[in-house]
């Protein structure tokens, strides 16, 4: 068992690949290591982690952060004894499989922003991932959730990339931001649905210092499971994406 926590966000360009990646990590680890470990959906805007692993939290952080400010309104109880709930809210409302706990972040009910979740969310992953010896958050697209601090706390940023210049400039925008706004300790490029010659990717990598931690090739298995709508955790073990994940995995976790 590890001693601290290692909390390890997975971040990058809309439509990479951050998701499946974040499950074929989690079932590695599964496979792998005796763990106890905490998956966070962490992406308002396409909470698909649930659906790929299968499994459904009861309560999303967005729907606990509305049930606090509706007590807090009624006034039905004091503010200390709500932010003292919300931790136990949060466990209560986590979906627990036989190999690893999971959260998510949840889409607002309304119109708005959501800004209110992610600094709940920052919060949380303070209090509760110290009861965990891994966490896995599925970020949302971009830069925001890392702008807004929301990431501060994490030890290891993965920025995926697939194999257009496009994305790897987000995750040159990516490291940017997170040189200023987290205090990470590690970070590094995984590039996704590698087919072909990906030359100019490295190039471009290596031009601009982003250090390269494996690649996954584009995988017709995954492809057929999202088509039949296949939870991505249930992949073959015999799945290239996958033993290439494996060798990632035991780079990362055996540093
Ligand atoms: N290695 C791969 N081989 C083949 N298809 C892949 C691979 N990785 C991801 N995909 C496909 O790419 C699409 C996007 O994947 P995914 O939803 O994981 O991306 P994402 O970065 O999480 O997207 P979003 O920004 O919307 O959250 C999906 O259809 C998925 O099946
Ligand atoms: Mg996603």
């Amino acid at each position: 068992m590890k001693a601290n926590p290692l909390t390890i966000a997975v971040t990058g360009k809309g439509g990479v690949g951050k998701t499946v990646l974040t499950t074929l990590m989690a079932k590695i680890i599964t496979q792998l290591y005796d763990y106890k470990m905490l998956l966070i959906d962490a992406d308002p805007t396409h909470p698909h982690l649930c659906s790929m692993v299968k499994l459904t939290p009861e309560k999303s952080l967005e729907q606990i952060r509305l049930n606090a400010v509706r007590q807090a309104h009624s006034k039905s109880e004091d503010t200390q004894k709500l932010a003292e709930r919300i931790d136990f809210d949060v466990y209560e409302g986590m979906a627990e499989s036989k190999n690893f706990c999971l959260f998510s972040i949840g889409q607002p009910e309304g119109p708005g922003c959501f800004c209110p979740s992610n600094t709940l969310l920052r919060k949380v992953l303070e209090s509760i991932t110290k009861d965990f010896n891994i966490i896995l958050i599925d970020c949302e697209a971009g830069l925001e959730q890392i702008n807004r601090m929301v990431l501060k706390s994490v030890d290891f940023i993965i920025i995926v990339t697939d194999i257009s210049l496009r994305s790897i400039e987000t995750a040159n925008s990516i490291r940017k931001s997170a040189k200023k706004f987290t205090s990470y300790k590690k970070i590094g490029v995984i590039i996704n649905k590698v087919k072909g010659n990906i030359e100019i990717i490295y190039k471009k990598l290596n031009e601009l210092n982003l250090p390269i931690i494996g690649q996954i090739p584009d995988d017709q298995n995954i492809t057929n499971y999202d088509l039949e709508g296949k939870p991505i955790i249930e992949l073959l073990d015999e799945s290239p994406s996958l033993i290439e994940m494996e060798k990632i995995v035991k780079q990362i976790l055996n540093d």
